[in-house]
């Protein structure tokens, strides 16, 4: 089961919207429900506008092999769900942003926009059930490296 930070948190999200580098962001939610490992550190990292614009880049250029709703099929992986955050679990959402820029579309590698692939990454991020604030995500490296990918066990 996914935990939205920003709901159990409110005064860690506040915080956060408040300072969007903050770098505790990423401990903020430690502990703040029984069963949870960790909070998400990725939650309210993105826009829901910003997710929306990703959301029509990936129907253009992902969803032939990955599904429009990310869930995979024949030709690529499903990029929501349990299996996908077992493979990404702890790592960044610039290791992600850097595999998907890199490598992706399979067929074209590196062929959109930065801007693209960030908004990209802020529709995976909400496919996954990472809760939208009211900041876009942004290209910053040392911010994406803050950003966690976690889930609950
Ligand atoms: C031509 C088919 C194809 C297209 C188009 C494509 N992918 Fe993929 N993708 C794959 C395949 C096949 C894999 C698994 C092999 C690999 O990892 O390279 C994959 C793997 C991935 C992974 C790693 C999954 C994991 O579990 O680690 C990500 C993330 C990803 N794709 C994102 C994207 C995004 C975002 C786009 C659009 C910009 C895209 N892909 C477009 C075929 C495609």
């Amino acid at each position: 089961m996914l935990v939205a930070c920003a709901s159990c948190c409110p005064r860690a999200a506040r915080a956060r919207a408040d300072r969007r580098r903050d770098r505790r962001r990423r401990v903020a939610c430690r502990g703040a429900r029984s069963g949870t490992r960790t909070g998400h550190a990725a939650a309210g990292a993105y826009s829901e506008a910003q997710a929306k614009r990703g959301e029509a880049r990936f129907v253009d250029a992902c969803s032939g092999c990955h599904a429009r709703d990310a869930h995979g099929g024949s030709d690529g992986p499903s990029l929501a769900g349990v299996d996908f955050l077992s493979a990404w679990d702890g790592r960044s959402v610039g290791d992600l942003f850097t595999r998907i820029r890199t490598t992706m579309p399979q067929d074209s590698p590196s062929s959109l926009s930065p801007d693209a692939y960030i908004e990209i990454v802020a529709f995976l991020l909400r496919a996954n059930g990472f809760p939208a604030n009211a900041t876009d995500l942004t290209r910053d490296p040392a911010l994406l490296k803050t950003l966690l990918l976690a889930r609950t066990r």
